[in-house]
């Protein structure tokens, strides 16, 4: 883990998708690596600006008065150095990338990003013995080995927020709403927000549903005088069927290509649910998919402090000639672990975490059971 040359100037990206806390990441490590006489420079638009050779300094002013602002001052991409489209062609641009890094004069490249980052960070590591340190950063809190990922609680306050407001228009209509909520393969948000905005139903990725038995649920709360449901529906979920199709290699049905093709507008899955489940209970459902509005704004002020703590965290570890980690969050103390450890691995909702167990005891009903 050590750097075989003491640290004294590195490289800041961020890549993968955006989220609020960015900034007050960015912040925080080039303020503690100037702490400890570190010079960063800023490269932009994620590993694309790497190849790109683009790149700003990020001294004292450039990092003054970004720690509530959203999104990222730096840029971000979705862009690998392995496989990068440059003009209409896909190419391998590790090689270019580590030669930049070297004419950089970066001693380390500090990657903010989620799980495709890490990944990327450990390729430019293995490839060109090219010293890197990354943070954890996604809304969909999906990265290994560390309790939270920042921008995590961020976006399930607007989560939670939204389905507040949900609350208030089901109740008036006595409709059900069906609330998508982002997460990739991932439930944490959806969870977190279905439990801290009171969601009757939350439906993820990590426990297949049943339609049947969410109609059910619906019924028996409209029975019970309740006249409104809301569901909130992680992006990745799956009912029980697909699973089965899926595991028996059975083919899904018509692929998106295959349906435009044949001028069939493809219905979303919110959209499926909503209507089955109007047309199953009879009541009235609508949908509100939240999409990119869970990533946008200023950050909490638990993810300001989670990445002031993350980045001057990494500052400190650079200062002592550690690299190749990823900083992680354990209970109060950030602390560092191998990258090759976090690297290609999805942590998803362990079926029995307590957090499941909390919505159950709430009656809030997860798909699969009544
Ligand atoms: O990983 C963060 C995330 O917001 C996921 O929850 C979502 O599936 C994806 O990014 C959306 O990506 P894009 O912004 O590229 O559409």
């Amino acid at each position: 883990m050590a750097a075989k040359t003491k640290i004294k100037s590195i490289g800041i990206l961020t890549s993968g998708g955006d989220c609020p806390g960015l900034n007050a990441a960015i912040r925080a490590v080039a303020k503690s690596a100037m702490h400890y006489g570190i010079k960063s420079i800023g490269i932009l638009d994620g590993f694309r600006g790497l190849v790109e050779n683009r790149t700003i300094p990020l001294g004292d002013m450039e990092v003054s008065g970004i720690l509530t602002r959203g999104g990222t001052i730096l840029g971000t991409s979705r862009d690998k150095p392995r496989k990068m489209k440059m003009g209409d062609k896909k190419m391998d641009m590790t090689d270019v990338a580590l030669a930049n890094a070297a004419k950089m004069q970066i001693d380390c490249l500090v990657c903010l990003g989620g799980n495709g980052t890490q990944k990327n960070a450990l390729h430019l590591q293995e490839a060109g013995d090219l010293n890197v340190l990354t943070l954890p950063k996604t809304i969909d809190n999906d990265v290994a080995r560390t309790d939270i990922s920042f921008g995590f609680d961020t976006a399930m306050s607007i989560a939670t927020e939204a389905i507040d407001r949900l609350h208030t228009t089901a109740t008036s209509h006595h409709r059900i709403m069906v609330c998508e909520l982002m997460g990739h393969d991932a439930g944490w948000l959806a969870l977190g927000a279905g439990i801290a905005g009171g969601a009757d139903v939350i439906l993820i990725p990590e426990i297949p549903y049943d339609l049947n038995i969410v109609a059910e649920h619906l019924i028996n709360r409209r029975h019970s005088g309740k006249r409104f449901s809301i569901i909130a529906v992680a992006e990745g979920t799956k009912s029980k069927e697909e699973i089965a199709d899926l595991k028996g290699g059975k083919k899904k049905g018509k692929s998106a290509d295959q349906n435009a093709k044949k001028n069939i507008p493809e219905e979303s899955r919110v959209n499926i649910i909503a209507r089955q489940l109007q047309e199953m209970t009879g009541i009235e459902a609508r949908v509100t998919s939240l999409g990119h509005v869970q990533r946008g704004g200023v950050p909490s002020s638990t993810d300001r402090l989670l990445c002031t703590r993350l980045g001057t965290r990494a500052g400190q570890l650079l200062s002592e000639g550690t690299c190749n980690v990823m900083v992680s969050v354990r209970g109060p103390k950030c602390s560092p672990v191998p990258l090759k450890d976090v690297a290609g691995i999805k942590k998803i909702v362990p079926i029995d975490h307590p957090w499941i167990a909390t919505a159950r005891y709430v009656e809030t009903c997860l798909g699969d059971e009544l």
